[in-house]
């Protein structure tokens, strides 16, 4: 079905959380260390974003200064609030006012259910970087708890709610997304079942789906067994963040944009299995771990 479905995405949070930071290095191609040129948003700063061929995310990132948030809560409210597949709410986790932050995403909440009450709700603890390494489970955890309660008094179920640590200098900040398009992408699991079957086909021990432009993970599929033994379980996000540096360095040497730069094929092979990331369709690219022999790869590049 190749109909553009549109989904409308509510971008929150208090000023200088880093919403635009976020959505300008997933989306815009900015490296992290770029975002500090970023002013602040006034009122809404929307952009359609087309996904997958056929998905057209409807960004609302949302000025994060009192007086704009006063103005979704209020005369905006059901302008903002109304037909909201996602919201994702970004805390910032060195807040000087942590109470206050709660406080302001209560009264979002409310909004939201009252115009949108099944819409899902992604809350992204950002700037983790700024934290201890050995208290960041510690901090997030308790953050978390009191995040649900707000959800829970509000009326959220908690299945309606995810949590993510979040930071823009590492590559947590695509684990978080890829969680948000998976949800949003809508054949994710025929997408999962087809490659299942391919993988099957193919004797793939991994294969990973990737957005082109923006590197971010759409589904994957393991070879049972496989997933449970494998130590480095950042991987997938850690493959969008070195294809995403890798974008920036060949449009540095070609002179082209970043959004532009797309490799043919990439392969590592080691005396085992063999790794290489191919164009699939005009939109994806497909990353597949698998036995090395020289037939194997050929039939599976064919296929
Ligand atoms: P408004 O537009 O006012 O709503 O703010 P915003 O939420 O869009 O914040 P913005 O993206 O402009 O980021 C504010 C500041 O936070 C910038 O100086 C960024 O460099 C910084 N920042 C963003 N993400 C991170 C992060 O993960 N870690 C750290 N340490 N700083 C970050």
């Amino acid at each position: 079905n190749r109909r553009t479905k549109q989904r409308k995405v509510l971008l929150m949070g208090r000023s200088g959380a880093g919403k635009t930071s976020m959505r300008s290095i997933i989306f815009k191609h900015y490296v992290a260390k770029d975002v500090r040129r970023l002013g602040a948003t006034i009122d809404v700063e929307h952009s359609d974003i087309k996904f997958m061929g056929n998905l057209l995310l409807n960004f609302w990132d949302c000025g994060g200064q009192e007086s704009f948030l006063e103005s979704f809560l209020t005369n905006q409210r059901s302008h903002v609030f109304a037909s909201v597949a996602v919201l994702i709410f970004v805390f910032d986790i060195s807040s000087d006012d942590p109470a206050v932050d709660l406080i302001k995403f209560a009264a979002t909440l409310r909004a939201l259910h009252e115009f949108s009450p099944d819409s899902k709700v992604f809350t992204l603890i950002h700037k983790m970087d700024l934290v201890q390494p050995n208290h960041k489970p510690t901090i997030f955890n308790s953050k978390t708890a009191e995040i649900r309660r707000v959800c829970y008094d509000e009326g959220f179920h908690p299945e309606q709610v995810e949590f993510w640590g979040t930071s823009i200098w590492d590559q947590s900040l695509y684990k978080a997304w890829a969680r948000v398009i998976n949800f949003l992408v809508p054949n994710a699991s025929t997408i999962e079942a087809m490659l299942g079957k391919l993988a099957g086909l193919l004797d793939a021990k991994e294969m990973i789906l990737y957005e082109r432009t923006t590197c971010l993970t759409v589904t994957s599929v393991s070879h049972e067994g496989d997933i449970d033994g494998n130590p480095c379980t950042d991987r997938f996000e850690r493959l969008s963040s070195i294809m995403k540096t890798h974008k920036h360095s060949m449009a540095k040497h070609t002179g082209s944009v970043p959004s532009d730069a797309n490799f043919a094929e990439m392969m590592v092979k080691t005396g085992d299995f063999m790794f290489f990331i191919t164009r699939l369709t005009e939109n994806t690219n497909l990353a597949v771990v698998m036995p090395s022999d020289e037939a194997s790869f050929n039939s599976a590049r064919v296929n």
